[in-house]
């Protein structure tokens, strides 16, 4: 069985779909840089283990990131889940994780990477918004995107608004990407993101590639 880490530092709304997922995986950790991260409550309600690991508390990125590494070898971790997780991490920790570590980003990616991404949007005019999962590499929001989620913006839609839709879409595909990954289902050489249903529609259809 997978053993996941997931990695917080807020809300943990992406974590709590995770643990009401049925999936074939095993949630082993919750990890946080943030002591009031209402993600760790939502852990422990659901007897995870959790951590917390300030990065004030250390002199560089680096140090860190190599205590945080030490806790996820501790939990035996297979796969490493970012929910919501606010650092930028070191290049060598993100090599240690490599094709072990996804994050899921609120827009679709390669457009609006970083953040405010919902105001952005707006800003632009896009029709189209959504979010992606995808795994992470040393490049910020740039590793090869497993699954997207699509919405309309709407003329009513603003910052807020958008940031939840947004988060229902998350809500849907995080958990089935882990799920495929916890199943052996995802195939890593394929290629290409291609959105599949009808996209005036919510929730909208996505897809694995
Ligand atoms: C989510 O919208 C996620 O996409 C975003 O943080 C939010 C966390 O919400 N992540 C990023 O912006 C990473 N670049 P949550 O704590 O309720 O899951």
């Amino acid at each position: 069985m997978i053993k996941i880490a997931v990695l917080v530092s807020g809300n943990g709304s992406n974590l709590q779909a995770l643990i009401d997922a049925d999936l074939s995986g095993k949630i082993v950790g919750v990890l946080s840089n943030k002591p009031e991260a209402y993600a760790l409550t939502r852990a422990q309600q659901a007897k995870i283990a959790t951590a917390v690991i300030e990065h004030k508390q250390y002199p560089s990125r680096e140090a860190f990131d190599e205590v945080m590494h030490q806790q996820l070898l501790d939990w035996e971790a297979d796969l490493i889940v970012l929910a919501g997780f606010m650092r930028i991490l070191s290049k060598k920790f993100v090599k240690a994780w490599e094709g072990k570590m996804l994050n899921i980003h609120p827009s679709l990616l390669p457009h609006y990477k970083g953040m405010h991404t919902h105001q952005r949007v707006l800003n632009t005019g896009d029709i189209l918004h959504g979010c992606t999962v995808h795994y992470v590499t040393a490049e910020l929001d740039a590793g090869q995107a497993l699954a997207q989620g699509v919405l309309r913006v709407s003329h009513q839609d603003n910052a807020t608004t958008l940031a939840e839709r947004v988060h229902k879409l998350e809500h849907l595909i995080y958990p089935q990407v882990v799920e495929w990954i916890c199943s052996g289902t995802l195939q890593p050489a394929d290629t290409g993101v291609y959105y599949h249903g009808k996209l005036m529609h919510e929730p909208v259809q996505f897809c694995k590639f």
